[in-house]
């Protein structure tokens, strides 16, 4: 089979996107009321604004999950998703938790698949950038009572992106202070969107402080470190990785934290999962952290109280190699020998 020809949009400058939010063509809708249950026949409809009733779920109690996925560009210019029924998967478990009912895994494939098809010429081109994938379900019908809302919407956007961070971060620890409602029965380990926004007011002055992010700490003893306001946290010593065990109430079981366990294991490290310490992070000859926005970012230093500990970034480092595996797979460059890729295109 031929190549497609790579049908990129000519309107836009690629090597002057970030991460923000660019309007792209089309996006997908599919709705649910609670009488039925279930989620029949999503549309695509042009990029645009929202028609909510003030008293909708999601507006006045949060009553939403959401995800993050990507779509590249193959070295041959086909369009390739990365493991998006782990997506799906996730958005389940997030959604019974939330109490809301979520599209199957099936539905929620073919759904971002439809989404990306249709804004192909938002696919930056090889080496500048990816689709971000944004799919959302919230309830969108009206309470007033603390109660499940009666009606859900299911909706994918996408826009093209660059990296989120730019370079090795710089990282603080602030005591007690937690990123999620953490602990039993808290939706750390969810993609709620109440997680992220009670960061922002740590996060902006962690950054007026000259840090990137907050590395946030276990509520419970203080000791044990979770991750960070965006994404997972790994550290390497010699040829041991670490990171904090995921898929409880506290952390989220990031899907290129999977990853990269599996292509470490691979490359010959010892990858263990666990409490991971402060101390020992402070003593790591490396830190990096993982996440579909991130991808595989280094950590150049943590600031723990009046201590602060540098590692190794660069070339030679750990997560280079593993960042470089990564991408490769998701690109072509490297076999695909466990069907983590989806080509659409
Ligand atoms: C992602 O990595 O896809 C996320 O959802 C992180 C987001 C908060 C920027």
């Amino acid at each position: 089979m031929a190549p497609p020809s790579i049908n990129c949009n000519e309107e836009i400058n690629w090597d002057e996107i970030g991460f923000g939010i660019v309007p792209t063509d089309s996006m997908y809708m599919m709705k649910c009321s609670t009488e039925e249950d279930t989620f029949s026949e999503g549309t695509l409809v042009p990029y645009g604004n929202l028609h909510l009733t003030p008293s909708a779920g999601i507006l006045n109690y949060g009553q939403g999950v959401i995800e993050g996925l990507k779509a590249y560009r193959s070295k041959d210019g086909r369009i390739v998703m990365f493991r998006p029924e782990e997506n799906g998967r996730r958005m389940k478990i997030g959604a019974e938790r939330m109490c809301m009912p979520s599209p199957s895994v099936e539905q929620f494939v073919k759904a971002v698949k439809q989404t990306v098809l249709a804004n192909k010429r938002w696919v930056p081109p090889l080496g500048k950038g990816s689709l971000y994938i944004r799919p959302l379900l919230m309830g969108t019908g009206s309470v007033l009572g603390l109660v499940p809302a009666p009606e859900y919407t299911f909706l994918i956007y996408v826009t093209p992106v660059k990296t989120y961070h730019k370079g090795p971060l710089n990282l603080v620890i602030k005591d007690k202070l937690y990123r999620a409602i953490s602990g039993s029965g808290g939706t750390g380990g969810i993609k709620s969107v109440v997680n992220y926004s009670p960061a922002y007011k740590a996060l902006k002055e962690a950054r007026a402080e000259g840090f990137s992010d907050i590395l946030y700490l276990d509520a419970a003893t203080g000791k044990f470190v979770e991750e960070l306001s965006s994404c997972n946290i790994f550290l390497v010593k010699g040829k041991a990785i670490s990171t904090p065990t995921a898929g409880g109430n506290n952390i989220l079981p990031g899907i290129t934290r999977k990853s990269i366990i599996e292509i470490a294991i691979d490359l010959g490290y010892e990858v263990m999962e666990g409490e991971v310490g402060v101390d020992e992070l402070m003593e790591a000859d490396e830190v990096f952290c993982t996440g579909t926005a991130v991808g595989v970012n280094p950590v150049a230093s943590i600031t723990h109280n009046n201590n602060r500990a540098e590692y190794k970034t660069g070339p030679e480092a750990v997560s280079q190699k593993l960042l470089q595996t990564l991408v490769g797979i998701q690109t072509g460059h490297i076999q695909d020998t466990r069907g983590w890729t989806l080509q659409i295109e």
